[in-house]
């Protein structure tokens, strides 16, 4: 599993065990060299790529990084596992769509991002499905789980007595990196192929996302709802950010998966 030590990769770890982790330290996604040197030493049956370059706003001043890392790493991945005959497990993001549709997105709507980090991972897409028929794309939506992501951020300004000014007009499906972690083993499994999206069931806004942790972990800070524009930000990102499935089932109730976080070992 390459990109092992993020919050997703990490929660793959726990369910396939350490020796299945490829930290970035040890591998970079972005040499060919070493990529291929690996897969074809290890010979694995499936690999799962989790590393990405994930910074939405810097990725608008730092295409490169963001393509070789979102684009033609997975594709030099997708290379070594077609060489070996293993399967590749890819993950992409909601970003690839503009947010205009009414509806949540499912996987035959067409990919129009808006940001540099959506249109990165939308190439890093089209390379892997190119480079070979074993190919799974998972495409999910606002993880959650890992140190940095916006739970944690949330109780730590709420704890430090910071206001709360939440977006609410930018909709999402929370999903616990571990529900995730354990869909795409799921997926593996049932022998999907292609592109398919795995989210929580439900959408919501990023407000009501932070009134929910919030009130999951006992702490009684108010948030204030905001639109967008209140956060003036280097990449736009769609209003309606929303996936469905015609392919796979809807991972648990977002809500859910938020109690299961925040009452976690
Ligand atoms: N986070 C979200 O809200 C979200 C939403 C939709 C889709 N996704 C997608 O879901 C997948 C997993 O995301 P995540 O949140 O688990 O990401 P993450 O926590 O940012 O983990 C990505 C990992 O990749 C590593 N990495 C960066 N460049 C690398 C390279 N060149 N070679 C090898 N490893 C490298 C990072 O290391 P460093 O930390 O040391 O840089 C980090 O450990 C990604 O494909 C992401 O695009 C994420």
């Amino acid at each position: 599993m390459l990109g092992a030590k993020g919050q997703l990769g990490s929660e793959l770890v726990r369910m396939l065990g350490a020796a299945s982790a490829v930290p970035y330290e040890q591998v970079s996604i972005t040499d060919a060299e070493a990529v291929d040197a690996l897969i074809a030493s290890r010979k694995p049956e499936v690999v799962f790529n989790c590393a990405a370059y994930n910074a939405v706003d810097r990725a608008e001043s730092e295409p490169d990084e963001a393509f070789a890392v979102n684009a033609q790493g997975p594709f030099l991945v997708a290379v070594a596992c077609r060489r070996q005959g293993a399967t590749l497990v890819h993950f992409s993001t909601n970003f690839v769509f503009d947010g205009t549709h009414d509806q949540p997105y499912v996987e035959a709507d067409e990919p129009s991002p808006l940001s540099v980090y959506g249109k990165s991972k939308l190439e890093g897409e089209r390379r892997v499905l190119e480079a070979g028929p074993r190919v799974l794309i998972v495409r999910t939506a606002a993880l959650f789980g890992g140190p940095l992501s916006f739970p944690h951020r949330i109780l730590d300004r709420a704890r430090s007595g910071q206001r709360l000014p939440v977006v609410s007009d930018q909709h999402v499906n929370p999903t616990f990196a571990r529900d995730l972690a354990a869909a795409a083993v799921e997926l593996v499994e049932q022998g999907m192929a292609g592109i398919v999206h795995a989210v929580s069931e439900g959408c919501t806004g990023w407000d009501d996302f932070a009134r929910a942790v919030l009130a999951e972990s006992g702490v009684g800070v108010e948030v204030e709802s905001v639109p967008s524009s209140a956060y003036p930000s280097a990449a736009r990102r769609p209003l309606n950010g929303c996936l469905a499935s015609t392919r796979y089932r809807a991972l648990r109730p977002w809500r859910q998966a938020v109690r299961d976080w925040a009452n976690r070992a």
